[in-house]
């Protein structure tokens, strides 16, 4: 269920029977290590108490569009963003009418429509209900329009019909949830990425470092493992989980990163450098904890250039699709042109890093990509969505 770690899910829930299920559902994707908002119409209170899901999902559920409170923590629009995918279960007859109509008179409407993620909805219905025409033609609209359906199962209904309508078990909802993120654009090839800063020793008890936080390079881990690719993630010391399914190489210096690269790219069909690798390293490291002098005396620390992984990598292995990124402050495009050339690679994915609330640290991120054929810049997103786009442009790369 790995597909699942760390999606930021939607669970959207309107007023059927099948409800109590959806507490499960809820239950399943928080131990599949997805982070879950519930959103829930007033007709779905009516079966289950928002505190039940609260509980479970741990946030606060959301009920209203017109809600203050709301609003002024995550607002619809940035729920409609924060989300990876919006899964609607139960999903109503009266739900998929509305849906296929594109009303936005209530959440979870407006968050349909709001939303760029993928859209799943689990029908549950009295059996008629679903085999009406109606029903029917707005199961096509909204499939015609990309929204996907899981179910509904067939078989014994609350009602006491037999038929199809029964929403599918939280289980199924979860395997189908998480096909969603699968792909097979790189099956079958080999990526090694670095990821998170480096830190160089100056003595036994302090170093230099970087503000990395790692998840711009986690997330294209993750988004290259869900594409099929064998993954190995070289990693600088963050506060991350590692992520399953992929082999990780947890290292400390720049020296260490590179070696590790070295070792990883032999059998490897592409390297992506997200680490943001320092630059210089003290030229002695103390072996015991430098003292303080006098007071008022400062200290110079000699640095010597640490060695470019991603320059060395793209040399050493000239068969290998290099990727990197530039970090800027200044001229970014300029800067990453003349990286592109100087470093050899394929693409440098360009973000500007005076922007705080990208680049370090940030859970968004807004980048160009530069080619030899020239720069698309795609919109801001959620590093996990940017991954999978970074991921989708750096396959078309190899073809
Ligand atoms: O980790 P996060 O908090 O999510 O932040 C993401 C990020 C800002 C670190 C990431 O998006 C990013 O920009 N990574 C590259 C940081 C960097 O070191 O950029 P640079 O412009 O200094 O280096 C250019 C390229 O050369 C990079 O691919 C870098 O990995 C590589 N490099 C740099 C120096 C060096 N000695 N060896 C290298 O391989």
């Amino acid at each position: 269920m790995s597909r699942l770690y760390n999606k930021h899910i939607i669970v959207a829930i309107s007023g059927g029977i099948a409800a109590y299920k959806s507490a499960e559902l809820v239950r399943l994707l928080k131990t599949a290590g997805a982070q879950v908002e519930v959103v829930m119409t007033r007709g779905a209170t009516e079966f289950i108490t928002p505190l039940t899901l609260q509980a479970l999902s741990g946030n606060p559920v959301h009920q209203h569009l017109l809600d203050p409170e709301a609003e002024a923590g995550m607002g619809h629009i940035q729920l409609a963003r924060w989300a990876d995918a919006i899964l609607v279960a139960p999903c109503t007859a009266q739900v998929m009418a509305r849906l296929a109509q594109g009303q936005a008179d209530d959440l979870l409407g407006t968050l349909c429509l709001a939303t760029t993620a993928p859209i799943l909805l689990a029908p549950a219905m009295n059996q008629a209900m679903w085999a009406d025409q109606a029903t029917q033609t707005n199961a096509n609209t909204l499939t015609t329009r990309g929204l996907k359906l899981l179910g509904p199962a067939d078989g014994e209904q609350a009602c006491g019909d037999v038929g199809p309508g029964r929403m599918l078990e939280p289980s199924e909802l979860v395997a189908g949830l998480a096909q969603t993120f699968a792909s097979h654009r790189l099956q079958g090839r080999k990526l090694v990425i670095t990821a998170g800063p480096t830190r160089e020793a100056i003595d036994p008890v302090r170093y230099l470092s970087n503000h990395s936080s790692g998840k711009m390079g986690y997330a294209i881990a993750q988004a290259a493992v869900e594409a099929g690719a064998k993954v190995h993630l070289i990693s600088g010391p963050t506060k991350l989980a590692t992520p399953q399914d992929l082999t990780c190489t947890q290292v400390n210096s720049a020296t260490e990163m590179l070696a590790a690269s070295q070792q990883a790219c032999a059998d490897a069909d592409i390297f992506i450098a997200s680490a943001a690798v320092a630059d210089y390293r003290p030229a002695q490291v103390a072996e015991e904890k430098m003292k303080k002098t006098a007071a008022d005396a400062g200290m110079t620390l000699q640095l010597v250039q640490n060695p470019d992984v991603l320059a060395t990598i793209a040399q050493q292995y000239p068969a290998l699709t290099c990727v990197g990124f530039a970090a800027e402050t200044e001229k970014l495009l300029e800067h990453a042109q003349a990286k592109l050339h100087r470093k050899q690679v394929a693409m440098i994915i360009a973000n500007d890093v005076s922007d705080t609330s990208i680049g370090f640290n940030s859970d968004d991120n807004q980048v160009h990509l530069v080619t030899a054929h020239g720069t698309e810049t795609l919109p801001r997103l959620s590093k996990t969505q940017l991954a999978r786009q970074l991921i989708d442009r750096i396959s078309q790369l190899e073809q």
